[in-house]
């Protein structure tokens, strides 16, 4: 399988991090073992919750060398790529439902040097992203409603994650299945199994108290999945 050759990446979602000291918590995580950092942009209005925009992922950007992996909660959002872009964002990732025209929205990221990614919510259907796979880096898949942490995986989306895993290794391209909602040590290696390459994890690591533990913990789940493959890989 084309996916056991990735190394299980962990990207800890700034969400659940202390909002008054977030340089910190960035060092922090990046200190205990993290991969990526994942910032939640939601406007209020594509979500039914605000956090913050490319002044934040600018001031974070001096804090951790971390790729900054930049989920865009907010529509349109368009007018608002390139300044994420050059807010030193690394990866942008969009849902299809938050603008007209997935495919340009794409083609935007990616010209402007940036990973483009796809988020798909529990009821978007992997046909929004079958004609797009060319122009995709990263695709989420959203195992809670987009807008909390701290929210109870939905279980229905396994099926989903084994399906994309199958898109993704007949397409060729070393696309980057991330899984983004109610992770943790005990719902991690269902979707390990179901072939996801990274996890997104809130609660179960700022909520923790001990942050290099608790990656690791999400780590040791690799290695409790169906496919030894994938274990060896991620060792
Ligand atoms: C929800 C966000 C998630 C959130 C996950 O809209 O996209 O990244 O931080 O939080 P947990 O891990 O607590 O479910
Ligand atoms: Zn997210």
């Amino acid at each position: 399988m084309s996916h056991a050759k990735s190394r299980l990446l962990i990207a800890p979602s700034l969400l659940a991090a202390d909002f008054a000291r977030l340089g910190e918590e960035a060092r922090a995580v990046e200190a205990a073992g993290a991969d990526w950092l994942h910032l939640d942009v939601m406007d209020g209005h594509f979500v039914p919750n605000i956090t913050f925009g490319p002044l934040v992922v600018k001031a974070l950007r001096k804090h951790t060398k971390l790729p900054l992996d930049t989920h865009l909660m907010i529509a349109p959002a368009d007018p608002y790529i390139a300044a994420f872009a050059e807010a030193g964002a690394d990866h942008i990732s969009v849902h299809p439902e938050s603008g007209p025209h997935l495919h340009r929205t794409l083609q935007l990221i990616r010209s402007l040097g940036k990973k483009a990614g796809v988020v798909l919510n529990p009821a978007t259907p992997v046909d929004a992203i079958a004609h797009v796979l060319d122009l995709v880096d990263l695709i989420m898949v959203m195992t809670v409603n987009p807008g909390f942490g701290g929210q109870a995986f939905i279980a229905s989306q396994l099926g989903k994650i084994a399906t994309l895993r199958g898109m993704i290794d007949e397409s060729g391209r070393n696309i980057i299945l991330q899984i983004d909602g109610g992770i943790t040590p005990a719902t991690a290696p269902a979707v390990l199994a179901a072939g996801a390459t990274c996890l997104i994890a809130g609660t179960a690591v700022f909520g923790a108290p001990d942050y290099s533990q608790a990656i690791a913990d999400l780590r040791a789940a690799a290695n409790r999945t169906t496919l030894p493959d994938l274990a060896v890989s991620t060792g």
